[in-house]
């Protein structure tokens, strides 16, 4: 079991350096602006379970996860029915934001036609509710719930009938919710519905593709369908409503390995450049720059497809602000350099990383999480700073996701997640040092509120601050959620 020393040790030194360790004993308050956004999230298939009740029709999730994975959502952490006691926790641990999104199959069981009144009805209870607490709802509109009939009748992303289809349901969510959900959210780490969903197969529908293709065409669709939706709010919603909207990506910081050998090093940072750009790039390019980096473009030829002048005009600008979900760093070594760094083991991912020409490493002394994913605070620091210096996002940058699984398999070793206290106080207190630096961050959101459906794991792997118990559906609050307490309650964190 890892230690808050353990963890703290890798806060500083910023770079890695072979047998370092910055752990300091002096405490320091580190304050956050007042008018700073703290929060937690969830997504509507990992909590709501219910899923053939309130008219609602099958996601892509359900058919995947009842053929190839352990669990599946029927029943999840039964919000759908618990969302009243669920917001009055929240609100007795004095959070004031929380982060969720609407399943598409809720509102339109076959993704497309009018809306089912029932799930509207559920949503706008919740919204209600959170609002009666005094919570403030942030709404995705697509956490990778697809409705099944689209994936049957149009291949999902892969079709460009899906476009239509998704502005048509982001049509439908503001006219109902936009007078009280005042910030929007169009797509949840689109990286992972198209390597993961139609690259590697390790996400519904499980399709895969050897070169990439399928991968890139689902990616532009996402892309498309996101520029068509903001085009939807801010022309018949934004002007009365006055909300914000905006996408969150995902993205681990790439640290790229130093070598003696200039060369070398030149092409390990490089490489790690390029990881970057596959990640958020790919996506934030377009958004924020109209098109796609012209390394991906290059390296990628007819498989990444091309936008036309008119739709670069829509995705230029096309979010308000940047949300940001970050787990993880790794090293960055150039796929051409042999393997000098191979006694650290494995690369730590494998699959999907041909254009890219680099591979993934985890250091060995790095802390890991019940993901086996690396905890590198100052990794979240570089990453930040990387997209202030690229993006500058007018609106700021929110992180909308950020945690880490941990193994709990009692109620005692769940309550006292101290592993989980040490790792979001260290990303917090990273965040906040790459804001002395100038990055505009304004919101903060833990992921997650509660143990949940964590997709092909299933209920293996709990992230939440409050723990589930899946057999009673008792909650019960972890350290973790106290220690968000007090960082709402004081808007700091101690270092
Ligand atoms: C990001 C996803 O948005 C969320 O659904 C998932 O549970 C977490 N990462 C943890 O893997």
């Amino acid at each position: 079991m890892q230690t808050a020393v353990s963890i703290a040790k890798h806060l500083v030194p910023r770079t890695f350096v072979e047998g370092g360790d910055g752990a300091g004993s002096e405490v320091t308050t580190l304050k956050f602006p007042a008018d700073f956004v703290w929060g937690t999230a969830t997504a509507s298939y990992q909590i709501e379970g219910a899923w053939d009740e309130g008219g609602r029709g099958l996601s892509i999730w359900d058919t995947f996860s009842r053929a190839s994975c352990p669990d599946t959502g029927d029943v999840a952490c039964d919000h759908f029915h618990r969302y009243q006691e669920d917001v009055k926790l929240m609100q007795s641990l004095g959070l004031k934001n929380y982060r969720f999104s609407i399943s598409w199959p809720r509102i339109q069981p076959t993704g497309r036609g009018p809306a089912n009144a029932e799930g509207v009805a559920f949503y706008h209870a919740l919204i209600d509710c959170l609002l009666a607490h005094g919570i403030t709802p942030l709404v995705t509109l697509y956490h990778w719930d697809l409705p099944q009939a689209l994936e049957t009748e149009h291949g999902g992303w892969l079709g460009r009938e899906v476009v239509p289809a998704f502005e048509e349901y982001a049509r439908l969510c503001f006219a109902a919710f936009g007078d009280r959900v005042k910030t929007w959210l169009t797509f949840n780490e689109p990286w992972c519905t198209c390597v993961l969903g139609y690259g590697t197969g390790e996400h519904a529908p499980g399709a895969t593709s050897a070169d990439g293709a399928k991968v890139y065409l689902s990616g532009h669709h996402c892309l498309l369908a996101h520029a068509a939706a903001v085009d939807v709010y801010r022309r018949e919603f934004q002007p009365a409503q006055r909300g914000a909207i905006g996408i969150t990506l995902n993205a681990n910081w790439n640290e790229p390995l130093a070598h003696s050998d200039v060369a070398i090093a030149a092409n390990h940072r490089d490489a790690a450049e390029r990881m970057t750009l596959w990640a958020l790039g790919w996506f934030a390019d377009p958004i924020w720059k109209g098109d796609y980096p012209e390394e991906m473009r290059a390296r990628c030829g007819p498989r990444l497809p091309s936008f036309t002048e008119e739709e670069k005009v829509l995705l230029k600008g096309s979010s308000d602000f940047l949300g940001l979900n970050h787990y993880s760093s790794d090293f960055v070594q150039d796929s051409g350099d042999g393997d000098f760094i191979s006694h650290w083991g494995k690369p730590s991912k494998g699959g999907y990383f041909g254009d890219q020409h680099g591979t993934a490493l985890t250091h060995p002394a790095w802390a890991r999480t019940d993901m086996g994913w690396s905890v590198v605070p100052w990794g979240f620091e570089k990453l930040l700073l990387w997209c202030q210096r690229r993006y500058s996002p007018a609106g700021g940058i929110y992180v909308t996701e950020n945690g880490c699984a941990v193994a709990e398999p009692t109620k005692e070793a769940a309550i006292k997640d101290d592993f989980r206290v040490a790792f979001l106080n260290g990303y917090v207190a990273a965040m906040h040092q790459a804001m002395e630096q100038g990055a505009d961050v304004r919101g903060y959101f833990a992921w997650s509120f509660l143990d949940n459906f964590e997709w092909s794991l299933g209920y293996s792997k709990r992230f939440g601050i409050v723990r589930v118990d899946y057999d009673t559906q008792e909650r019960t609050p972890k350290a973790s959620a106290r220690w968000l307490s007090s960082v709402v309650a004081s808007n700091a964190v101690q270092l």
